[in-house]
């Protein structure tokens, strides 16, 4: 569906949008990696990054083969106080939202000075939230994909392009 040379554009063109916002803004920044999906992602993201910022981590789970099962399970907690950080939230894809939404709460809950939201992947024909998502790289159909980090029941995270599943 997309091949790895698009995909680093696209991330080339989100990382410079995010470093023009980021560069001098005040306050300390703090980039949340939303395990596991955006792992490879948010790798590509910091090696762009011109702006200081911590890396935290939190594990999220709500999928189960191409489907959400619309519980969103933490299952490992956040790594570390978001409280007055400016939270830039790093996700592989939002779909309905339902899981964005979670996170952007809770970080809005734990007392964060700024959250802005940056994905990857954005699915805006099932986006049901009203959560602005500030920065995407791609938009893409209603279609189930794996790679880039995106996986179908765990596996396929390590493809460099990214595929429509065959179902
Ligand atoms: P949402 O809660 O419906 O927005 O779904 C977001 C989460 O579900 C993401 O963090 C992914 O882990 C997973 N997900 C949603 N769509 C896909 C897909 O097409 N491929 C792989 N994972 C997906
Ligand atoms: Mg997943």
């Amino acid at each position: 569906m997309i091949p790895y040379s698009e995909i680093e554009k696209a991330i080339d063109a989100v990382a410079e949008k995010i470093n023009r916002d980021y560069q001098g803004k005040e306050g300390r920044n703090a980039i949340l990696c939303i395990l596991n999906g955006s792992i490879l992602f948010t790798s590509e993201l910091m090696k762009r990054s011109k702006f200081d910022a911590e890396l935290l981590t939190m594990k999220i789970s709500s999928y189960e083969g191409t489907t959400s099962t619309g519980i969103i399970r933490e299952v490992i907690g956040l790594s570390g106080d978001v409280a007055g950080k400016n939270i830039l939230i790093v996700e592989d894809i939002v779909d309905s939202g339902n899981t964005i939404e979670v996170i952007y709460n809770e970080m809005k809950a734990k007392g964060a000075a700024e959250v802005k939201v940056c994905t990857m992947l954005s699915k805006p024909g099932c986006y049901k939230k009203d959560i602005p998502l500030d920065y995407v790289a791609l938009e893409i159909p209603d279609d189930f994909v794996v790679g880039f980090g995106l996986d179908y029941n765990e596996l396929g995270r390590n493809y460099k392009n990214i595929y429509t599943l065959d179902k």
